[in-house]
């Protein structure tokens, strides 16, 4: 097998990837495929937070995205800058079901403890019953984040390989509690703006509403951003051989 592979390269065909030897091999018509696939993610996790360069993985912690935008139409708008979270790689994985025929689909239950997320953020509007336009670091920890991701396969062609990318992707998500600091929310006035970001705590289902889709977008980042980098690198032969 390592000689055909050899042999391919030389010859400048399809890529011929293996995954590394610490993986399991999961066969696509296994019953047992779910346990097969969740003992795989107990052997990733660990090696997470520091990447796995083997499958091109960057680390984890933190998670990195430049950019995320709120908006409540004309009333209110926050930006989002260098969003970094911290955590993500301590996941529970709850559930995980995979169906590979007639479409591959995953569905699956995860779950962090605690997450922190920092950010450069910018607001400008009405949030609760306080008149915002600040800009700074912000800073927020959440509790039991639950999320439930769903996604379907769509399959295609890669240098003569069928390989499978990820369409119609559904994130339901359920944050426990938060903490959070928005430094310079009212300018330089400190005491302000201890005070406004007590009102922010105090509300902080309203405020865990208002932030969801943030929290959402970081949180698919994460799952998607993985099973895509896996699923582009290697073909579904690769990944689940018969
Ligand atoms: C979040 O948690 C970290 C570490 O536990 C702590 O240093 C930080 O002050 C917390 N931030 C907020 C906004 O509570």
């Amino acid at each position: 097998m390592k000689f055909l592979c050899v042999v391919v390269l030389l010859i400048g065909a399809a890529s011929c990837r293996k995954l590394p030897s610490f993986i399991e091999i999961c066969h696509r018509k296994d019953p047992q495929i779910n346990k097969c696939l969740q003992r795989n993610v107990e052997i990733l996790r660990p090696r997470l937070k520091n990447g796995i360069p083997e499958m091109q993985i960057p680390g984890f912690n933190p998670l990195v995205i430049s950019q995320a935008t709120l908006s409540g139409g004309v009333s209110f708008e926050a930006i989002f800058n260098n969003i970094r979270m911290y955590g993500a790689d301590d996941f529970i994985m709850d559930r995980f079901e995979v169906t590979t025929d007639p479409k591959f689909r995953f569905d699956l239950d995860i779950h962090f403890d605690k997450l922190r997320i920092l950010s450069d953020y910018k607001i400008n509007g009405r949030l609760l019953v306080l008149q915002l336009n600040g800009a700074g670091p912000a800073d927020g920890n959440y509790t039991n984040v639950k999320a439930h991701l769903t996604t379907e396969g769509e399959h295609y062609q890669k240098n003569g390989k069928d390989h499978v990318r990820f369409v119609d992707k559904k994130i339901d998500l359920s944050i426990g509690s938060t903490n959070l600091y928005f430094d310079h929310i009212l300018g330089d006035n400190d005491q302000l703006n201890v005070q406004t970001n007590r009102i922010i705590n105090e509300n902080s289902q309203e405020i865990i509403k208002e932030l969801s889709p943030v929290i959402t977008k970081v949180i698919g980042e994460f799952v998607f951003g993985i099973a895509n980098r896996i699923f582009e690198r290697y073909s579904y032969d690769d990944l689940f051989p018969l």
